[in-house]
């Protein structure tokens, strides 16, 4: 039996504290409170444009996208969804179906180097390069193991979850996590010799430590409420960081978002792009690659149905007056 309940509304409510399994932290009110805070973002209706053709396709750290989405990395699968299949089949079938969609995967990683790291990240390898490795934030041995790993393999980027810094079970470990400053995330950046990406940003500070690091991108993120409780919904604090560091650094955002609808609410807020976890986890492990491309072909009609109803032509029209934040 699946952990994940499978709830019509994916919301973290179910789910409060179940970890493992799909929950937030504790209460669960940093997932919740992702979810609810895109619901205060409302959409601002307008077909009063000339008509014409509307496209949701974009470029993102140079690589050309069918729409600014990505699968979030989601790792530890049979543990998490109670589902039988390794990480490297369940990250064969989540990079296909993006592959198939038009869009990219993050692959994750765990304790054990090789079937929770490398094996994900052969699977990049195997479906042409089209995927990102995320490495967790271990101290300098633990990194250096990891991105040693990546040298032979054909991985389009790297990513690392800094957030994963204050989890138990990995800072009990022989190589354990450890926060990252400029120094550290500078030389990870330098060591990669490929794009770079902070995951788990949430306040402006983290952002400017980033691109003061030359990270590429950053993901505001709370790792879907799984490492903090009572942390604020990542569009809340979107604004801000996106006022201080856009232009400097791509900037994605993750956590609640659940359709074509949202993932316009982040992009007017400022994003260049989303990620989305669980619904594509839960789509891969139910229904493998197909299901995956098929939630992706949902999001992108409901994204460019936004657009038409909101006079967006491409996705550089989706700006912040398409929406209003409510209290
Ligand atoms: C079961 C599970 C495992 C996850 N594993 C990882 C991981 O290994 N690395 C990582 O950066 N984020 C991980 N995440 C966080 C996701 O990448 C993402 O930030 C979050 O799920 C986004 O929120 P959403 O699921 O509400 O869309 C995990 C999330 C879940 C639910």
């Amino acid at each position: 039996m699946l952990k994940c309940r499978e709830c019509k509304e994916c919301n973290g409510y179910a789910c409060r504290g179940e970890i493992p399994g799909v929950g937030g932290k504790d209460t669960g009110r940093a997932f919740i409170n992702n979810v609810e805070a895109l619901k205060k973002v409302k959409i601002n209706m307008d077909v009063c444009f000339e008509p014409g053709e509307v496209s949701t396709e974009t470029e993102i750290l140079g690589l050309k996208m069918s729409m600014p989405v990505f699968s979030a990395p989601v790792a530890g699968i049979q543990n998490n969804y109670g589902y039988e299949i390794s990480e490297y089949d369940y990250s064969c079938l989540m990079l296909k179906g993006c592959r198939d969609a038009g869009i990219l995967g993050f692959t994750g990683d765990g304790i054990n180097l090789e079937e929770l790291f490398v094996k994900p990240a052969m699977a990049i390898n195997d479906l042409g390069g089209m995927g990102i490795a995320t490495i967790k934030p271990w101290v300098k041995e633990g990194v250096d193991a990891r991105i040693e790993a990546l040298k032979g393999l054909n991985v389009a980027m790297a990513a690392m979850d800094v957030d994963a810094a204050g989890l138990p079970l990995l800072r009990a470990g022989k190589t354990p996590v450890e926060t990252k400053g400029v120094e550290q995330l500078r030389y990870i950046r330098e060591a990669l010799n490929k794009k770079f990406i902070v995951k788990g940003v949430m306040t402006v500070h983290a952002a400017e430590t980033a691109v003061e690091a030359g990270a590429d991108a950053i993901v505001v993120s709370n790792h879907g409420g799984r490492v903090m409780d009572d942390t604020p919904g990542t569009v809340e604090v979107l604004p801000e960081i996106v006022k201080a560091v856009k232009g400097k650094i791509t900037i994605l955002v993750d956590g609640g978002i659940r359709s074509g609808n949202d993932v316009f609410k982040c992009l007017a807020l400022g994003a260049d792009g989303v990620l989305i976890g669980r619904p594509f986890a839960l789509a891969c492990v139910k229904e493998g690659s197909q299901g995956v491309t098929a939630l992706a072909a949902k999001y992108q009609d409901q994204l460019k149905q936004a657009m038409l109803m909101t006079g967006c032509h491409t996705i550089k029209d989706i700006t912040k007056e398409k929406v209003i934040v409510t209290k």
